[in-house]
């Protein structure tokens, strides 16, 4: 009897997709497993089951490049809202469909590439009996159990070259950009696109601020003869006196859209100190493209090692890196929020460097605090 692997990519995309399914079908082969990739997501698993069968000579070419060749869906029936405690539980009819697929293709396994609200869908397969693996995958980075996500330093570096480029251009017109990037409910784009872009200014959900501070930031550049200012704000960070400032939510989608508070940002800067801004809003040019070389290889060992998970029957769990090794965590435990610590290394980097987080914590000598 053939042995087959299935493999799908759920939730929004990001850069290193098809490496991870590159690397699925590269390892599933030596060990003698054919492969079958389901298309739109969990969505191909049922009603009409639609797959395609995947083997080196069709992924050839694909390591280097964004998006997935299966395709993705964040909407739909198996549309999850965030992380394990938030989870929807599934139409019984629904995972029925998704069992009957499971005995028809005769699967050993499935590897269910998704972020938080995806995995959440994998576990309630597991906790049917399904053979499944879980492989992270996010550009915000915010996954329990995993250093690091793959995508997630493809985003910081679009938006580290999108800070390169506004730096030349505010310093130019000594101007106050404003960049608004991606994350959700974590401020890790913000953080690492704002250390290595030269930010002057890192706005995060995990650090209230106040525009007090930000301006003071702002006019402390100047007095040292600074005439222009980088903020980089987090879509998610907590407008003062407001809170999250979100888009509007379609019917199909059962995470609310974040976005829109760059925009508060700079009108509020620019009405109190009356030096001129511009917002520009990243959007989704940081999730597409090819990914970076770390994320190549984080994700070609990122499947390497969920089919290894396959060959060895651990079912339940998702793939972590815990660096400088790629190990696996059960995915109930793995798919919680995970946040910037306030005290981590390069948030104290950050501050030793005199960059704000509009906190009014003050610029250097602060006290060094033991990570924990
Ligand atoms: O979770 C990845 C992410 O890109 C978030 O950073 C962002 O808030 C969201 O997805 C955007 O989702 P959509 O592609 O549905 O607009």
């Amino acid at each position: 009897m053939s042995k087959r692997i299935g493999v799908l990519t759920a939730g929004g995309d990001c850069p290193g997709l098809n490496a991870v399914i590159r690397s699925v079908v590269k390892c599933a082969e030596t060990h003698g497993y054919e492969v079958v990739g389901f298309l739109r997501g969990y969505e191909g698993l049922v009603d009409p089951v639609s797959y395609v069968s995947l083997n080196s000579n069709n992924t050839t070419g694909i390591l280097s490049t964004g998006g997935t060749i299966l395709g993705s869906t964040n909407k739909g029936r198996f549309a999850a809202a965030t992380g394990i405690n938030d989870r929807l539980d599934l139409d019984p009819v629904l995972l029925a469909g998704v069992k009957a697929t499971f005995e028809q293709l005769n699967l050993s396994g499935l590897i269910c590439i998704g972020g938080d609200g995806s995995l959440a869908v994998a576990q309630q397969f597991h906790e049917l009996g399904l053979p499944v693996v879980g492989v992270p995958k996010t550009i915000d980075n915010d996954l329990s159990s995993t250093a690091f996500t793959f995508g997630f330093f493809s985003a910081v570096f679009c938006a580290t070259d999108a800070l390169d480029r506004l730096h030349t251009t505010a310093a130019s017109h000594e101007r106050v950009m404003v960049l608004e990037v991606m994350g959700r409910h974590a401020g890790w784009i913000a953080l690492y696109a704002g250390i290595a872009g030269g930010g002057d200014v890192i706005l995060i959900p995990e650090i209230p601020w106040t525009f007090d501070a930000v301006c003071d930031a702002i006019i402390a550049r100047e007095h040292k003869g600074k005439k222009f200012t980088l903020i980089v704000v987090a879509e998610g960070a907590l407008l003062p006196d407001v809170g999250m400032v979100t888009q509007d939510k379609s019917e199909s989608q059962k995470q609310v859209r974040l976005g829109g508070i760059g925009a508060y940002v700079g009108r509020e800067v620019e009405r109190r100190l009356g030096k001129e801004t511009r917002t520009v809003v990243l959007g989704h040019l940081q999730r597409g493209g090819n990914p970076t070389t770390f994320d190549r290889v984080l994700a070609t060992q990122f499947g390497a090692h969920a089919v290894r998970l396959i060959v060895e029957q651990k079912f339940g769990q998702m793939v972590t890196y815990n660096p400088p090794n790629v190990e696996s965590a059960a995915i109930i435990d793995a798919i919680h929020l995970s946040t910037v610590k306030l005290q981590s290394s390069a948030v104290q980097a950050a501050r030793a460097l005199g960059i704000s987080f509009g906190d009014g914590s003050k610029e250097p000598p602060f006290k060094y605090v033991e990570p924990v």
